[in-house]
């Protein structure tokens, strides 16, 4: 059994309603689940069951309610819940990568700039982040001739490949994946389907949310069904 790289622990989570008077709309109720290094596991279940919010909490957009969420960063395990801005920074920039359905655009950035970034951020120098961004793009054929625009007038493919490139360039250890496939066209999803199994095969952890079956069938190691016993009561 190889290492453990990602804890959830009866991790709950609810939203406060304020169309419905003030009330808590619980969402996870003690969720858990284990993700070792070099694995990845799909999430399903139906719309609005909490599969986003789970991810949402791991990368520290949600606050969770209860519960523990452990990552292996720099060698060791680490907390997230209640941990310090800049842990989760640092968590961020070295070990967590995180694709949402929607770029989150980066107005006036090049498309180029905006898959080096994190590479940057990490401490790559600027020709080799350019480099490593430009055969990422190049990977999920995105046209060279769009690298020096600004992804905000490219299609949605085009968009979602560039958040790819983006998350996948570093090579994090662990990669969360939210219905990364969801606007590519056959062919780019078996780009996406290649470059999720070469992170698997150098021991990234993943979770992964894949309506297309196919895809999903093609990655996951195996398939969590979250239902009502995953709801808070
Ligand atoms: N920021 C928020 N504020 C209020 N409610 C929220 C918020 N985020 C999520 N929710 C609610 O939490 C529930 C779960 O949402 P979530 O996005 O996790 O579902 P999902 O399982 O990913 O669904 P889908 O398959 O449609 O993407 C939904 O009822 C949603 O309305
Ligand atoms: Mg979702």
């Amino acid at each position: 059994m190889s290492e453990t790289a990602i804890e959830i622990d009866g991790l709950s989570k609810g939203f406060v309603r304020h169309a419905a008077g003030e009330r808590q709309l619980p969402v996870l109720g003690g969720f858990s689940l284990a993700v070792a290094a070099g694995e990845c596991v799909a999430l399903a279940g139906p719309s609005g069951v909490g599969k986003s919010t789970v991810l949402r909490c791991l990368y520290g957009s949600y606050r969770p309610d209860a519960g523990s969420l452990r990552v292996r960063h720099d060698g060791a395990p680490v907390e997230l819940v209640g941990a310090p801005p800049w842990l989760v920074r640092a968590v961020r920039r070295r070990t967590l990568g995180y694709v949402s359905q929607f770029l989150r655009l980066i107005p006036r950035v090049p498309a180029l700039r905006v898959v080096a970034e994190p590479l940057l951020d990490a401490g790559v120098i600027e020709d080799a982040a350019e480099r490593r961004a430009g055969a990422m793009l190049e990977r999920l054929n995105i046209p060279s001739r769009l690298w020096d625009l600004p992804p905000a007038t490219f299609s949605g493919g085009e968009q979602q490949r560039v958040n790819l490139a983006r998350a996948l360039a570093p090579a994090y250890p662990l990669l969360l994946l939210d219905e990364p496939t969801a606007a590519l066209d056959a062919g780019n999803r078996a780009v996406v389907v290649e470059l999720i199994r070469e992170a698997r095969q150098r021991g990234a952890a993943m979770i992964g949310i894949f309506h297309d079956r196919p895809v999903r069938d093609a990655v996951a190691d195996r398939v969590l069904e979250m239902g009502a016993h995953e709801r808070a009561a």
